[in-house]
């Protein structure tokens, strides 16, 4: 037999010492360096589970525009036309105009920005403005026949992933550059870094200058104005965390932290209540791997070699008062990458950063318990 040849020394050796001094070296020589977490991001308590919760949010939702929305990730709804805009990840802007039965929702490839539409509002004017990941921060015109770049960098640091954006009644634009050094098919390995690349900016038609508002923020997401515009409210992923930012004293408040998983777009629904969607619930290795950066490391490594670890799982839309106290989740176990949710109505329309449509829930026929 072929195996005779080798000594059992000469097995262990090679099936055991071999990789594993081959993994450390690999390890040493690998110049990704993941940072401790401040200690806010290693809370796992309840404090933010809501008293009303609907744990089967797939149970009787229904799907818009299945298979002609790629990867809807947020969704913005033009109450004049009744249109639901949406970013997709071919590209294209595309407009949805749903009716009573789901199933007969038309979908409309509007405009196509040749990046990666996401975070989606309208202008004074009726403008649609778009956070694209690749490009900046676009407006485009109502008929839809221009498109404009209106800003990609703030003092001399590019935006790598333009994410979301709010239009405050004074017209100016206030919007999230996730990273600075990760693009969108890099978003893992920002949050496994664990530093702070994010920032939350400004941008004023009138004068037509961006502005830092805050720096060093923990993957930048979600942003939505206040119902008085006092204030912003703006997520901050990797640290499962919502901020206020005060507007004219340029000051930051806490909004609700811990959340029950990592918040990604947050919508204002007009009515005392904010949503905020959380793409994945907190999984027990992100949990840990939170914790210990030299695991983060390695799920970096690994990730890299093409090894997909960080499975997401249980993503859901958390329901918050004006005060940021938790109020309903509506989530499922089956379900991952929720983006973003939108009230519009009796429903809940949610974006998805993983699924080809909208889903749809009527809040009146399945509430939160
Ligand atoms: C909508 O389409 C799905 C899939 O084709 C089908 O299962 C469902 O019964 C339809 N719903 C209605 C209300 O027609
Ligand atoms: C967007 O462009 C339109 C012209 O197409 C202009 O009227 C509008 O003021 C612009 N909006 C912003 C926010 O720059």
């Amino acid at each position: 037999m072929a195996l005779s040849f080798f000594s059992p020394r000469l097995l262990i050796f090679s099936i055991i010492i071999i990789p594993f001094l081959a993994s450390i070296a690999l390890y040493r020589l690998d110049t990704f360096d993941p940072a401790r977490l401040p200690d806010e991001a290693l809370l796992y308590s309840t404090n933010s589970i809501p008293p009303l919760i609907n744990d089967r949010f797939l149970t009787g939702a229904e799907f818009i525009g299945v298979g002609l929305l790629k990867s809807p990730e947020d969704i913005a709804y033009h109450r004049d036309s009744g249109l639901i805009y949406t970013g997709c990840a071919d590209g294209w802007v595309k407009r949805v105009k749903v009716l009573e039965s789901a199933n007969d929702s038309v979908v409309e490839d509007w405009v196509k920005t040749g990046g990666r539409p996401l975070g989606i509002a309208f202008g004074l004017h009726g403008e649609v403005i778009v956070a694209d990941a690749y490009k900046g921060l676009l407006n485009i015109s109502n008929d839809g026949k221009k498109t404009e770049l209106l800003t990609d960098e703030a003092k001399g640091v590019r935006f790598k992933l333009t994410d979301a954006v709010a239009v405050g009644d004074n017209g100016v634009l206030y919007f999230t550059d996730a990273s600075y050094k990760y693009n969108f098919h890099q978003v893992a390995f920002d949050m496994l870094e664990g530093k702070p690349h994010g920032r939350l900016l400004s941008f004023d038609p009138t004068t037509r200058t961006t502005r830092v508002l805050l720096r060093d923020l923990y993957f930048a997401n979600g942003v939505s104005m206040s119902p008085d515009q006092t204030h912003l409210v703006f997520c901050e992923t990797t640290i499962r965390r919502c901020s206020r930012y005060y507007i004219n004293e340029e000051r930051v408040e806490l909004f609700i932290q811990d959340l029950p998983g990592y918040p990604d777009n947050i919508r204002y629904d007009g009515d005392g209540h904010y949503w905020i969607a959380l793409p994945s619930g907190v999984t027990t290795l992100w949990k840990i791997s939170m914790k210990y950066p030299f695991l983060r490391k390695l799920i970096a490594m690994a990730t890299k070699y093409g090894f997909e670890i960080m499975f997401p799982e249980n993503a859901g839309v958390l329901q918050v008062n004006l005060d940021g106290k938790p109020i309903a989740l509506y989530h499922d176990h089956t379900i991952t990458h929720i983006t973003t949710g939108v009230k519009i109505g009796k429903y809940l329309y949610c974006g998805s950063l993983l699924h080809s449509r909208i889903i749809r829930l009527d809040l009146l026929k399945y509430p939160a318990h």
